[in-house]
């Protein structure tokens, strides 16, 4: 196996159960796509193993590594830390992992709020770590999600933000989803 997907194995190994049974389950979601969708698999695996490595942080911790790694952070992001866990996680598979691919990292980076214009791969992370199997039984709703995926992963994101409470952003309205591919 490629050994930074066995180093971030481990990692996720050590995170609290309930967020490793999370990344195992999104990571089963991702290569699924991935076949589907006939992406390499490598780079799904090695996103959606570490797009939660900083998921445990603490509010401050995240503040105080994003600080260390000169992340941008606006009102938003000091205001709800959380925001910043995939950037964060982004930085430390850089730093810590030696992953270079930039894709790879902006898949970790934008898995929580996605943007416009992702790629593949970032689509892909993003949908899978909405389906994992936990957040399906947490929220069946999901499931149609889920369903959606394997057609068409554009629907797929579109459904999973008229589930949620605050509607669908801008940029998910119109053919922003497409928009650089
Ligand atoms: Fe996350
Ligand atoms: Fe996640």
């Amino acid at each position: 196996m490629h050994p930074q997907i066995e180093a971030l194995r481990a990692a996720v190994s050590r995170l609290p159960q309930g967020l490793a049974e999370h990344v195992e389950g999104t990571v089963a979601e991702a290569r699924r796509l991935a076949r589907r969708y006939g992406i390499d698999e490598e780079q799904v695996e090695l996103a959606a193993w570490g797009h939660d490595l900083a998921r445990a942080f603490s509010p401050q911790e995240l503040l105080a590594a994003a600080r260390r790694f000169s992340l941008e952070v606006g009102p938003a992001e000091e205001q709800a830390p959380i925001l910043l866990h995939g950037a964060v996680a982004a930085e430390m598979l850089r730093r810590d992992y030696g992953i270079d691919d930039p894709q790879v990292l902006a898949a970790a980076r934008f898995h929580t709020v996605g943007r416009a214009g992702m790629s593949l791969l970032e689509k892909i992370i993003f949908v899978a770590d909405k389906i994992s199997p936990d957040k399906v039984r947490a929220n069946p709703a999901l499931a149609r999600v889920r369903d959606l995926a394997d057609r068409d992963l554009d629907a797929a994101i579109a459904e999973y933000f008229r589930h949620r409470f605050w509607g669908v952003p801008a940029w998910v309205r119109g053919d922003a989803l497409g928009l650089g591919g």
